[in-house]
């Protein structure tokens, strides 16, 4: 039998990545009045996820995450947000076409605010400092001051959160998300690119398809599913206080929910077997994600899917690989041929970024979009030759101008990222990348979809 489990459970077991606050008193008082706060999400919406979710681990549904690395109080803003959501949709909408199959849409958004660093601390201008952990624990700035962890902080990510999920709500049913306007989510700055005719091809021939059905006699407007889509919030569950905070009870099923996001996910540095972490992940009824670096090994993996996924419930796990193009050969078969030699029902998703960041030349911590391509076009050939289902994509994106990922079309070079370098942490495709992405993705669906084998290119290149 398990050990009982309670939101405040994960207390009693270490934990790392979690910062050290100066005044445990007010820790205690923020987290108090976070807890009487509304939740974010509803319980019933965490189950349709799922559902969705389970649909994609039986290969009926395709799953798109992406949003920023960390989201910033400073770039709280409406434009930003209906930027970054109609780059979403153009790509959901890419992929629909190109899979004919549905696409489960989560944002990394509402709610992605801490971060876990590789090193307590960071050298700026030859000073070293406290790493900074994301703006729900400290500030960005450069001086000592500012990176100390903040309690209050939490309450301010709240509130954008809050807000965040309010327009996006209002986005996605509102008329915005509505098929018929498959052309205006098209961004103006990038009218003339390569990636915008192409886009607008497609949205011709949906726009096409619309008309052809309504000369048909049907009434499109009495679809709910053409003029409104599901759109659902994750994040990393990493300050397990706030996320304790936002734990309830749902009234409906006598479960504990996690209402700070739709589906959360336990990152790599945090999935220790004995820890806190996946203490808090095992009690709440979300559908979660582990992401799975190198280090992971089978046994291991199995034993976490044990404990955080005991009735093997579809929907339930997405294990979202973050190998690099260099080692996701190395590494993932291994994990799927475990998984699927014990029955277990996953989804597998793959995170092309977090792997294959390194430095520039010009010193930028940077992601080339080749090293990107080639770590999705290994996913769908790993999963093609296991015959298993590749059934979702992880991206850190941005519907903004950005210059922090090399290359794409046209190309980003060394030289430009000190632009528009804007990310507060890990490089972002761009709207322009994330558009072109979505389409080699879309290639690479079409071929699982159809059997076809995936063709791998050289490796790095
Ligand atoms: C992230 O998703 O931003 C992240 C830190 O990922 P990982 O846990 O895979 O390193
Ligand atoms: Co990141």
């Amino acid at each position: 039998m398990p050990e009982h489990w309670t939101p405040d459970s994960w207390r009693s077991k270490p934990v790392v990545q979690i910062p050290d606050y100066a005044d445990p008193k007010e820790l205690a008082d923020v987290e108090a009045q976070l807890a009487v706060f509304p939740p974010l999400v509803f319980a019933g919406e965490a189950r349709n996820l799922k559902k969705a979710l389970g649909r994609v681990a039986r290969g009926e549904a395709f799953l798109l995450q992406g949003g920023d690395c960390a989201e910033s109080f400073a770039e709280h803003g409406a434009n930003n947000i209906r930027d970054f959501f109609r780059v979403f949709l153009q790509m959901a909408v890419v992929l629909t076409y190109a899979g004919a199959l549905p696409v489960v849409k989560l944002g990394r958004i509402a709610g992605q605010f801490a971060k876990p660093r590789s090193a307590p601390t960071e050298t700026i201008n030859g000073i070293e400092l406290p790493s900074y952990r994301g703006d729900i624990v400290n500030d960005i700035a450069p001086r000592l001051e500012a990176r100390v962890p903040d309690p209050q902080r939490q309450l301010m990510a709240y509130r954008q959160s809050a807000a965040t999920l309010n327009l996006l709500r209002a986005f996605a049913t509102g008329g915005f998300a509505n098929l018929g306007s498959v052309h205006q989510w098209m961004l103006g700055f990038l009218e003339d690119s390569p990636q915008s005719r192409r886009y607008k091809e497609l949205a011709d021939r949906i726009s096409d398809a619309l008309n052809f059905m309504r000369a048909c006699g049907l009434n499109l407007e009495s679809h709910p599913e053409l003029r409104a889509t599901d759109f659902y919030t994750s994040h990393e569950a990493l300050l397990l206080g706030y996320e304790q905070a936002m734990t309830r009870i749902d009234s409906t099923t006598g479960d504990w929910y996690a209402t700070s996001g739709h589906m959360l996910w336990i990152g790599d540095r945090t999935r220790q077997l004995e820890n806190g972490h996946v203490e808090y992940f095992r009690g709440i009824k979300n559908p979660i994600g582990i992401k799975c670096g190198p280090s992971i090994r089978p046994d291991e993996l199995l034993r976490l899917i044990d404990v955080l996924n005991p009735d093997n419930e579809p929907g339930r796990l997405t294990l979202i690989g973050r190998f690099g193009a260099d080692k996701i050969d190395q590494h993932l078969p291994a994990l799927v041929r475990t998984v699927q030699r014990e029955g277990r029902v996953v989804v597998w998703s793959c995170d092309p970024m977090h792997g294959n960041t390194i430095s520039s030349r010009s010193g930028y911590k940077t992601r080339p979009f080749d090293r990107i391509l080639s770590e999705v076009k290994s996913f769908f050939a790993v999963h093609a030759a296991e015959g298993s289902y590749a059934g979702g994509i992880h991206l850190e994106m941005t519907g903004k101008d950005v210059t922090e990922c090399l290359g794409g079309t046209p190309a980003i070079t060394d030289a430009d990222l000190d632009d528009r370098y804007h990310s507060v942490c890990d490089p972002r495709l761009n709207a322009e990348q994330s558009i072109d992405m979505a389409f080699l993705i879309a290639e690479l669906l079409k071929n699982e979809r159809s059997g076809r084998p995936t063709v791998v290119a050289a490796k790095g290149g």
